[in-house]
């Protein structure tokens, strides 16, 4: 039996390179070794307000981004989370788990909730627990995601242990997969900063569907620190950051990467860094309009069916843990 692997992105705003590196390149790699749900997670989307006819159309947009970034509907299952109602439903019975203190812990909350919590939404608040719902319906062995999501993947494993622990044996506990390189990476703008869809200042971010003249425009604008090595010193976060991006889309060493610029100063490294962005973009953007809209909705349609199958199966097994009757009306 393979092991099996759940992960998934928000259809909000646009994709960057950082959800690529951090993300959507471990996904593609481990979709051989196991079997991979990849979910378009828009029940997370709507924690802040959405537009509904742009979230509509961003669902789709996502799920054509997992597609041309090389995830492979013949090997994984990608799937809309609305499609599969049981995530809202396990939801529910975490909840009932899950304590006040542990979620006024989880930093994005904080930062999302931009410090005024009092008008924060409550789905903002609770929305770690729908992620652990996501995870655990699975029997997920490995959760692959960028360094941000670590502490929800905490607080994954203490729900699953604290439900083993009081209704008996019902969910796997998942691992983490958080790759060292790409794992965070930072704004071109402010490197104590992450690369965020959320950020105001577009130049902060390369996005998947950036053009040719966007990218370059945005690298040389990128700030970078004194003095001219380039290298990768923590001291120097700017250009430690930029090379990082180099080194993980032209997938050379980083002894490599250093001593191909050892001579070289700041305004050859962004150009080279640009013509390495956009070489790489160019397939992958000719790739979003790789399938027509029938043949996307058949592939939607199929993971969700097979995303169902196992969702079904952990939830009745836990609504019978916790005492609810099995449902008369139930099609399994
Ligand atoms: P989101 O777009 O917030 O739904 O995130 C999708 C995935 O991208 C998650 O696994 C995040 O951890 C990852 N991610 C988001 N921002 C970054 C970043 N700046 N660097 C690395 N990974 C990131
Ligand atoms: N919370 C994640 C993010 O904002 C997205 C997500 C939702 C997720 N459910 C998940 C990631 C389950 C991994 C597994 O990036």
């Amino acid at each position: 039996m393979k092991k099996r692997i759940f992960s998934g992105a928000q259809p909000t705003g646009s994709l960057h390179i950082g959800n690529y590196l951090g993300a959507l390149k471990n996904w593609v790699a481990l979709q051989d070794e196991y079997e991979a749900f990849y979910c378009i997670v828009n029940l997370h989307a709507i924690t802040l307000p959405q537009d509904p006819k742009t979230l509509r159309q961003k669902t789709l947009d996502l799920a054509r981004i997992y597609l041309a970034a090389g995830v492979d509907p013949e090997k994984s299952t990608i799937f809309i989370q609305s499609d599969v109602p049981e995530h809202a439903e396990l939801t529910w019975v975490l909840s009932c788990i899950t304590r006040m203190g542990e979620l006024e812990r989880m930093t994005q909350f904080k930062d999302k909730g931009k410090g005024n919590t009092e008008r924060a939404g409550v789905g903002l608040f609770t929305y770690p627990v729908l992620m652990a719902a996501d995870i655990l319906l699975y029997q997920t062995d490995l959760v692959p995601v960028g360094q941000d999501q670590k502490q929800h993947l905490e607080l994954t494993r203490d729900l699953a242990e604290r439900f083993n622990r009081d209704f008996g044996e019902t969910f796997k506990i998942p691992e983490p997969y958080i790759s060292k390189a790409g794992a965070s990476i930072k704004s071109l703008q402010d490197p104590s900063k992450k690369m965020s869809k959320s950020d105001d200042n577009p130049n902060g971010s390369i996005f998947l569907l950036d053009d040719a003249d966007t990218i370059t425009k945005k690298i040389k604008r990128a700030v970078t620190d004194s003095g001219t090595a380039i290298n990768f010193d923590e001291a120097r976060p700017a250009i430690a950051n930029l090379l990082s991006i180099y080194q993980l889309l032209t997938s050379k060493t980083p002894e490599e990467c250093v001593a191909h610029f050892e001579s070289k100063g700041y305004g050859q490294f962004k150009g080279e860094l640009a013509e390495a962005t956009t070489e790489f973009l160019r397939p992958f953007q000719e790739r979003i309009r790789e399938y027509d809209d029938t043949t996307l909705a058949d592939i939607l349609k199929c993971g969700a069916e097979k995303a169902k199958h196992t969702a079904a199966q952990t939830l009745q097994d836990v609504y019978e843990r916790v005492g609810f009757r099995k449902n008369p009306i139930a099609k399994l």
